[in-house]
């Protein structure tokens, strides 16, 4: 791989404020979400204008979900922000994605929501021509697909699933073949080729193997796809996550994912990535840091975690409400129980050996804390610690659960282990960090 370094910031989900974010329905909608609406764009400002004081790097890559929910008064605000970062001397490629386009756009004003004007699949390539597309030497138009040549002998093929034209979330057919003709062109022409893509390729975490949108539909296809053609390395997005994976196709070729968080959210990061005359692949992670809120005392990480760790504890609360007739009372009382019960007390109740460090601690803190900690990457909760040997032990406990689960979650014949599942996404056990690694590249 030829040198290059560049900037990763995904999933902005800007928001025009002016639009209207605040009320009751701003409120609850809020609630429940990983990402923040009101602050995306303080957030949004303050990152670029870090960025853009950066004299080693003049790139900077998007890979969509730009903004919140394709509100065109939003892709104007931060088209307006990135010609900003443009003036201070950097090159921006961006991809768009389901948040983009398409959905139906809503701001809230006086407690309540009210649709805004969206914007048209069909405008985006225009609207964002200095941001990528104006640059692009291939684009494959139906799904806004497109190669540039990001520095001299470096190509990136930028891999649109979000289009009208293909089923969401998805490579098909005949945008492999598009893609597989720019490769072969890209070694053709003697010139170096990674990808983006606003979907992960490989899984996050293994539990993300089991939800359907949480990477490319038949990832396992399109990884070896991309790995047997030369293309080692692809950055993504969509997930909200910190996390770094390698996929070794049947032929034994590697493929990196490089998943990015939400910026305007938690884990509120991004990256720096420099690969060396060496091929040499530094990640680096940034914070955001300070975005000119007031955060009650709090630094912006904590705020953000703070933010998320409570829209976890909220989505629960919401899953054990409602319901009709004797559903209605069980959920009341697992509900009652949930914010009351002490992890020693379900310790005791399961037999599971005790551990002091946990005994007092409520459930939803704990919830809580697992939740965040799993976006953050880097997995605290491996082999022996406190947390794996309370989950592990409750796994043991309900494993006739899972046992009678596993064979309906099988597919291709795949086996399915819950267990390791579970306890690989609360742990890290890949070997290198999901922020702060290094590879060498072919
Ligand atoms: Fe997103
Ligand atoms: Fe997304």
């Amino acid at each position: 791989m030829k040198p290059v370094s560049f900037y990763l910031v995904t999933d902005t989900h800007y928001f025009e404020n002016e639009l209207g974010a605040e009320g009751k329905a701003f409120e609850k909608k809020m609630a429940t979400e990983q990402y923040f609406v009101r602050e995306s764009s303080a957030i949004v400002k303050s990152t670029f204008a870090r960025i853009g004081e950066d004299k080693e790097t003049d790139i900077v890559i998007i890979p969509g979900d730009l903004t919140k929910n394709g509100e065109i008064e939003s892709h104007k605000s931060l088209i307006k922000e990135l010609y900003k970062l443009k003036e201070s001397g950097k090159r921006i490629f961006v991809i768009t994605a389901g948040h983009d386009y398409g959905e139906i756009s809503y701001a809230y004003k006086n407690d309540e929501r009210i649709e805004v004007e969206g914007t048209d699949f069909n405008a985006l390539c225009d609207m964002y021509r200095d941001f990528g597309y104006g640059d692009a030497i291939a684009i494959d138009e139906p799904t806004h697909s497109y190669v540039a040549e990001i520095t001299k002998g470096v190509r990136m093929l930028a891999i649109c699933c979000d289009s009208l034209n293909q089923p969401k979330g998805a490579m098909d057919e005949r945008h492999m073949t598009w893609a597989k003709e720019q490769i072969d062109k890209a070694k053709k022409d003697n010139c170096s080729m990674f990808a983006i893509c606003h979907y992960p390729i490989i899984p996050s975490v293994p539990v993300f193997d089991l939800v359907g949108d949480a990477k490319i539909k038949e990832w396992q296809k399109v990884a070896s796809f991309l790995a047997d053609n030369g293309v080692e390395l692809i950055l993504t997005g969509h997930m909200h996550i910190q996390s770094i994976n390698e996929f070794y196709s049947e032929k034994g070729n590697r493929l990196i994912d490089i998943c990015t968080a939400c910026l305007a959210g938690s884990p509120a990061k991004y990256r720096k990535i420099t690969i060396d005359n060496n091929s040499v692949m530094k990640i680096q992670t940034i914070d955001v840091e300070d975005f000119g809120w007031d955060m009650n005392g709090l630094t912006a990480q904590e705020y953000c975690h703070k933010k998320f760790h409570d829209a976890i504890i909220a989505r629960v609360d919401g899953a054990l409400s409602g319901g009709k007739g004797i559903v209605k009372h069980l959920k009341s009382f697992a509900r009652k129980r949930f914010y009351k019960t002490t992890v020693g007390a379900v310790e005791r109740l399961l037999l599971i050996k005790r551990d002091e460090a946990l005994k007092n601690k409520k459930l939803p803190e704990l919830v809580g804390e697992i939740g965040v900690g799993i976006f953050l990457g880097d997995g605290a909760h491996t082999e022996g610690t406190p947390v794996y040997n309370f989950i592990s032990g409750i796994l043991r406990r309900f494993s006739f659960i899972l046992k009678k689960v596993e064979p309906k979650l099988e597919k291709d014949g795949i086996k399915v282990d819950l267990r390791s599942m579970l306890l690989n996404t609360i742990g890290n056990n890949k070997g290198f960090s999901d922020n702060n690694a290094e590879f060498t590249l072919k």
